[in-house]
């Protein structure tokens, strides 16, 4: 997982989420909650197109990523997208459905979804955040963007895509044994992988 990425992504978006919404009363306060819980927690970085790519297009914000995730033997994975379009996002998605993928990687239909989606790390969120982050998600303008896929392992995926490395045993990595250039970062992203402030 490309823990320096998402951090910067982090911050890059974080201004933008909160200022996206406004509001007031309690439905607003939870919409707040929402909107800082998704921006913490870097969705934006895989469900928003061009983050990967280092050129996040900001006005699609959370709707859909355009670098899909190869998981080895299981296929190729695109971010969905987040906003509440009808066709192509989580127009017909109830605030609980999205809770429940979140915390537990399970959507509606019953599949499981790839644990690219780090809904390990999200299942320890209270439902009460959970569902604060899908009424922040619900109360997005609807944005129309089908994400490809996805797609099986014997499939050729048609958007670009990166692979997630599993860890290999002890002794048959020699470059994980080779020293960190700098310890006191060891998350660092490399130069080229870093998005740009938009
Ligand atoms: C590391 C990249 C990554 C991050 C970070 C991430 N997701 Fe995802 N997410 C994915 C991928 C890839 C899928 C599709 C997996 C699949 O289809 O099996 C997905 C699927 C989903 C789905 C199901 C949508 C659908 O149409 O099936 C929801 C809802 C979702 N993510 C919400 C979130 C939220 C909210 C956050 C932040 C709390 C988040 N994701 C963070 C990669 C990510």
């Amino acid at each position: 997982m490309r823990g320096g990425v998402m951090a910067l992504g982090v911050v890059a978006f974080a201004s933008v989420s909160l200022v996206a919404c406004g509001g007031s009363g309690s439905g607003g306060d939870k919409i707040k909650r929402g909107a800082y819980l998704v921006a913490v927690s870097a969705c934006a970085d895989c469900h928003t197109p061009g983050v990967m790519l280092g050129k996040p297009e900001m006005d699609k914000l959370l709707a859909g990523g355009n670098v899909g995730f190869e998981v080895p033997t299981l296929g190729f994975f695109f971010p969905p997208n987040l906003t509440p379009d009808n066709e192509t996002g989580l127009g017909k998605w109830s605030e609980a459905d999205i809770a429940k993928a979140i915390r537990q990687g399970v959507r509606p239909d019953g599949r499981q979804i790839a644990p690219v989606m780090p809904y390990g790390w999200y299942a320890k969120l209270t439902e009460e955040d959970a569902l604060a982050m899908a009424a922040y998600l619900k109360s997005l303008a609807p944005i129309s963007n089908k994400v490809p896929g996805p797609f099986g392992s014997s499939e050729t995926p048609t958007g670009p895509y990166q692979t997630v490395v599993f860890p290999k045993p002890a002794g048959t990595a020699p470059a994980l044994s080779a020293p960190a250039t700098d310890p006191a970062a060891p998350d660092a992203p490399a130069p080229e992988a870093a998005p740009s402030t938009p």
